[in-house]
């Protein structure tokens, strides 16, 4: 019998703490659901003291999610940890993860600890949280710097306080694969108490070696993974769940452990994390991209068609590539879409709010006779970014674009209920709409990124634009869908303004005191 190795997926937290990737809380429980239907074992749903949108959207998850375990994150405060566990009552079964920051650097520079006083609100923490709950997991934050002295005095006063999950982060993407796996194995060994507790790594990639480092530690004997779809993450991100766990399911003759996950969940999720934050998968991306299982070059392709094997070491379908298939048509009703939507994890808050959906999805599928499952995701993502503060909408848009002649852009839209109609000339169709909406809502904001990704196959496929702008140190991402690309970037670029000019009361975890 192999090791059990858990999969904890921290796309919600760690990944919204990429710049531009904040989450709504609909929008948190739907990756909630999808991550669930994968069968990830622990979702870390945000960090319920950074404020109460935060605190709510981990409630709502934990509220929905049945069948995985819903994580908090916690400074090691007495108010962060009651506030995660007031937030996962509802949860059948929660975690609390709470963290200090444990390298020389971090002690001396950013909490102004000694070590001895690091370990005693460390202690007092894991005390705290095993009020709320028996799991209950430790992180000496910026371990890869640590010095490994110190974190065997730490870990085993945890462990003494309860701690069950001893979760070692490399959290500036320090580490080398070889030595980062000794680590693990060296604290295994060293720390007396070890049996009593399951090692985790969080490795970020900086240097692009989260997954390598990852692995490494596995191969010395941690048992729990956290990741994100798609490597979302702070800075460079975190190892992505995909290349992890594919790692581990491919290369079973090298692994004593295997993960409990449906992979055929994977790419589905992949393509809604992407839509949701607004932040597109590279084509040459393993696993999810575009190319993952694409043969271009012709010597590839015959081997390819006599024996799959000869170049491919996954099966496109074992990750659920060969999901992208037609679901609905035109002619489907009300319940075959209601129903595929449930399939999907999507439930609907009212009758009025299925039907404005079902509306939407019969003016899409007039425009595009198959509807896939990417595009009903599209549709729930729209309604949703109308759901928030919107208080600029997009009412029409007329483009003039032909050989020869400077494209123009008239563009009407609704601010605060009070219509405004602008026109601009640009490089393009595109620029010119960009530019007559900025005409209007003058946001003097940066465009730090413009990208357009096809929803599925095929030239009436939708478009899915996102939009990031840059403005005072503020950063936010825009998405929008639609048949037409020039819509469909002029709806990302209002969503991105409606972000920008929102409220941002967010705390980072980890830019406190603690
Ligand atoms: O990277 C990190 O150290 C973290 C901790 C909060 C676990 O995200
Ligand atoms: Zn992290």
């Amino acid at each position: 019998m192999k090791d059990k190795l858990i999969i904890f997926d921290t796309t919600l937290r760690d990944g919204e703490q990429s710049p531009g990737a904040s989450m709504t809380r609909d929008e948190k429980v739907r990756i909630a659901r999808a991550l669930e239907r994968m069968k990830v074992d622990v979702i870390e749903a945000g960090f319920p003291a950074a404020s109460q949108g935060d605190f709510e959207a981990v409630q709502a998850v934990a509220d929905a999610i049945k069948d995985s375990t819903v994580c908090g994150l916690a400074r090691a405060l007495d108010k962060d940890i009651d506030r995660a566990g007031e937030a996962l009552k509802g949860a059948q079964s929660s975690r609390i993860h709470t963290f200090i920051a444990t390298s020389p650097i971090h002690m001396q520079k950013k909490l102004n600890m000694t070590p001895d006083q690091v370990i005693e609100y460390a202690v007092r923490a894991v005390k705290r949280a095993r009020q709320y709950t028996d799991n209950v997991e430790f992180s000496p934050e910026d371990a890869g710097r640590s010095e490994e002295d110190f974190l065997c005095r730490i870990l085993e006063a945890v462990i003494d306080a309860g701690a069950r999950t001893l979760n070692i982060p490399d959290t500036v993407g320090y580490s080398m694969p070889q030595q980062f796996g000794a680590t693990i194995a060296n604290l295994i060994q060293r720390i007396p108490n070890s049996d009593k507790a399951i090692f985790s790594v969080h490795c970020h990639n900086d240097l692009g070696l989260a997954v390598a480092n990852s692995l490494s530690a596995v191969m010395n004997g941690a048992r729990q993974v956290e990741c994100t779809i798609n490597g979302l993450g702070e800075r460079a991100g975190n190892a992505s769940l995909e290349e992890v766990v594919m790692a581990v399911r491919t290369r079973q003759d090298f692994f004593q452990c295997d993960t409990g996950l449906d992979t055929r969940e994977i790419v589905i999720c992949s393509k809604l994390v992407s839509s949701i934050t607004g932040f597109p998968v590279q084509p040459n991306k393993a696993i999810v991209g575009a190319n993952a299982f694409a043969h271009e070059s012709g010597i590839h392709q015959d081997g390819v068609l006599k024996n799959r094997e000869t170049y491919e070491i996954m099966r496109a379908e074992d990750v659920g590539w060969s999901t992208n298939r037609m679901v609905l048509g035109k002619h489907s009703g009300r319940n075959a879409f209601k129903t595929r939507m449930a399939e999907l994890g999507v439930q609907f808050d009212s009758e009025a709010d299925l039907n404005d959906v079902f509306y939407r999805f019969k003016q899409l599928a007039d425009k595009k006779h198959e509807i896939f499952d990417e595009d009903l995701q599209a549709l729930i993502s729209e309604q949703s970014f109308e759901a928030e503060d919107e208080h600029i909408k997009l009412v029409a848009l007329k483009v003039c674009s032909e050989t020869g002649e400077v494209p123009n852009a008239t563009v009407t839209i609704l601010v605060d209920g009070k219509e405004l109609t602008g026109s601009a000339s640009g490089g393009g169709a595109v620029d010119a709409s960009l530019k007559a909406i900025e005409s209007l809502v003058t946001t003097g904001a940066t465009l730090a990124l413009y990208s357009v990704n096809n929803i599925t196959t095929g030239t009436d496929s939708q478009g899915e634009v996102t939009v990031r702008l840059e403005n005072a140190g503020r950063i936010v991402n825009g998405s929008g869908a639609d048949t037409d690309i020039v819509i469909a970037s002029a709806k990302a670029y209002i969503n991105a303004v409606n972000k920008l000019q929102s409220p941002d009361q967010r705390q980072h975890p980890q830019k406190g005191d603690v």
